[in-house]
């Protein structure tokens, strides 16, 4: 059965001290509590060895937020998945909408950094969503449909189970504009049968697929209780241990 994951996807936030205090504040928190989810965090890179150490990494992943699209080698200022794999990290998330706009990322870039993450050990956690014209022009499926199909499907399917998929609605994102339960159950479901009709309905029912997007405390229950929608990848709730607490205990 799939797991329910609840991420933090701290961004370009918190020096290395702040993010050491934020981990393991998260980690105390969680102590002798018994979850009905994972729990990752993802971190800068410059913080992941430190935040590796500093945590309990059976209870709470870590996670890198990029990785270098070459393996090593000539590319001055790139870390590459064997890096990532070497601090402790067990997960990367790759494809986030603000790496595709901002960054350029495009789906054969994205196919490497999936390829170089699975053969170093790390679990992508691989990031699909529209932005508000293509929803409001009704293309929102074609467009996950596509960024899915892109970067993912030619995949053997022992890799593609070691994939996590988060669907994030680029007007969601730090907008506090949230997904409508409904919404997210909705695309979830049409994301599964994607995966479907390419790996079989043995390996979509398996496949982990977080909602993100201005997900939060108030949300949360609401958003994780619809069948489809198996956790979060949490943006600005992520940064303190009192907003991201409730959302890990929202199962
Ligand atoms: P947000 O970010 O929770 O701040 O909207 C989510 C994300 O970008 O992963």
């Amino acid at each position: 059965m799939r797991k329910n994951i609840i991420a933090g996807n701290w961004k370009m936030n918190t020096t290395l001290p702040e993010g050491l205090a934020l981990a393991k504040g998260l980690n105390k928190a969680l102590e002798g509590k018994s979850l009905k989810c994972d729990v990752v965090i993802g971190t800068p890179f410059t913080h992941l060895a430190g935040v590796a150490a500093a945590v309990d990494t059976a209870r709470i992943g870590v996670a890198a937020q990029n990785c270098a699209d070459r393996d090593k080698g000539a590319y001055t200022g790139e870390v590459s998945a064997a890096m990532i794999a070497s601090t402790g990290a067990g997960y990367v998330i790759l494809g986030h909408s603000e790496r595709r706009q901002y960054y350029h990322e495009t789906a054969a870039t994205l196919k490497a950094k999936v390829a170089l993450a699975l053969a170093n050990g790390l679990k992508p956690i691989f990031c699909v969503g529209e932005v508000l014209e293509e929803r409001e022009a009704g293309k929102h499926f074609d467009i996950v449909d596509q960024q899915v199909r892109d970067s993912l499907f030619d995949l053997t399917p022992e890799d593609f189970s070691r994939i996590v998929i988060a669907y994030e609605p680029v007007w969601a994102i730090g907008t506090g504009k949230t997904a409508t339960a409904d919404q997210a159950q909705e695309i979830h479901a049409h994301i599964r049968r994607t995966i479907a009709s390419r790996y079989g309905e043995a390996i979509a029912a398996d496949t982990t697929i977080l909602y993100g997007g201005s997900m939060n405390a108030d949300n949360a229950r609401d958003l994780v209780a619809r069948p489809d929608v198996d956790g979060g990848l949490i943006g600005g709730a992520s940064l303190s241990v009192e907003k991201f607490l409730p959302i890990v205990e929202a199962f």
